[in-house]
């Protein structure tokens, strides 16, 4: 089994899903709560949905978005922000569209499932802030329109959708290549995103695991913590930092010596 040793030159990955965020007020999309449980995804997250009911699917991504931009960082979004300062080539990959890792100060963050913070015509493609679409949008109007005439949808990507370009690709070598992975709150059920954990683990990563409960890729986790990610990754970081300033007074002493 490999084990995990730290220098600021270790390749490290944070996956993060929406348990990350739970934290912060925001719903997770499976288990107690979730918001899957009073839709089905089918009905709202997928192209066919939006071009069956535009008003229904725009509103539900707009009340979204305002709890989004109404919610603050949470304990572990700042823990793994904490940790890149430690490991300069730390990469977060993130299914999350809220960009909590983004407001915490994290500054290598991929996006797998796009964000909600912008919303761009599904017609020429023409990418606008979506706060300046809430603040003019009537809510009994109908969702709105681009200047071309085509509709506008949240910049995230649905069911039956590819991930963004190059996105995925850049995320998968990234793991391929990382010693310490971290996957913290996701139930590892949608794909490709979850495959990254395969790929860390078929690639000799050691895999820590943070999530209140068990998924079906846990049994690849090298360490698994039950727990909530707001208490277990300041803990994490914290040990990991003292780690990393033992081995360096160790270095020294090494290359000093006791002479004068
Ligand atoms: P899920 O809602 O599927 O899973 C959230 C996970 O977080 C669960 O395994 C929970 O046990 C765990 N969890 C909840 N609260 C936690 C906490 N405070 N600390 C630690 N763990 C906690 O969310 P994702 O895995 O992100 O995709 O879902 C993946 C994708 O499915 C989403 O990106 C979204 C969704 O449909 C699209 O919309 C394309």
């Amino acid at each position: 089994m490999p084990t995990a040793s730290f220098a600021p030159s270790t390749r490290i990955v944070v996956f993060t899903g929406a348990g990350v965020s739970a934290e912060s007020g925001l719903a997770t999309f499976r288990g107690v709560g979730g918001l899957w449980a009073d839709f089905d995804p089918v009905t709202l997250a997928t192209p066919e949905a939006f071009a069956r009911e535009p008003k229904r699917v725009w509103d539900w991504y707009a009340s979204r978005y305002v709890g989004v931009r109404d919610s603050e960082p949470n304990a572990a979004h700042r823990a793994i922000a904490r940790l890149e300062a430690s490991f300069p080539s730390l990469l977060v990959v993130t299914q999350n569209i809220d960009r909590m890792h983004q407001r915490s100060g994290s500054r290598r963050v991929l996006e797998l499932h796009g964000n909600i913070w912008t919303a761009r015509c599904n017609a020429c493609g023409r990418e606008v802030d979506m706060a300046s679409l809430i603040d003019l949008t009537d809510p009994t109007a109908d969702s709105p329109r681009c200047g071309c005439g085509g509709r506008m949808r949240p910049s995230v990507v649905w069911f039956g959708e590819r991930l963004p370009m190059g996105v995925f690709e850049e995320a998968a070598e990234a793991a391929s290549d990382c010693r310490l992975l971290l996957v913290v709150g996701t139930s590892a059920t949608v794909y490709p995103a979850a495959g990254l954990i395969e790929l860390a683990a078929q690639n000799g990563a050691f895999v820590v695991e943070v999530n209140r409960e068990a998924t079906p890729l846990s049994h690849l986790a090298d360490r698994s913590y039950r727990d909530l990610a707001g208490d277990v990754l300041p803990r994490l970081v914290t040990r990991i930092e003292r780690r990393l300033a033992e081995d360096r007074e160790a270095q020294l002493r090494d290359l000093f010596g006791d002479e004068p």
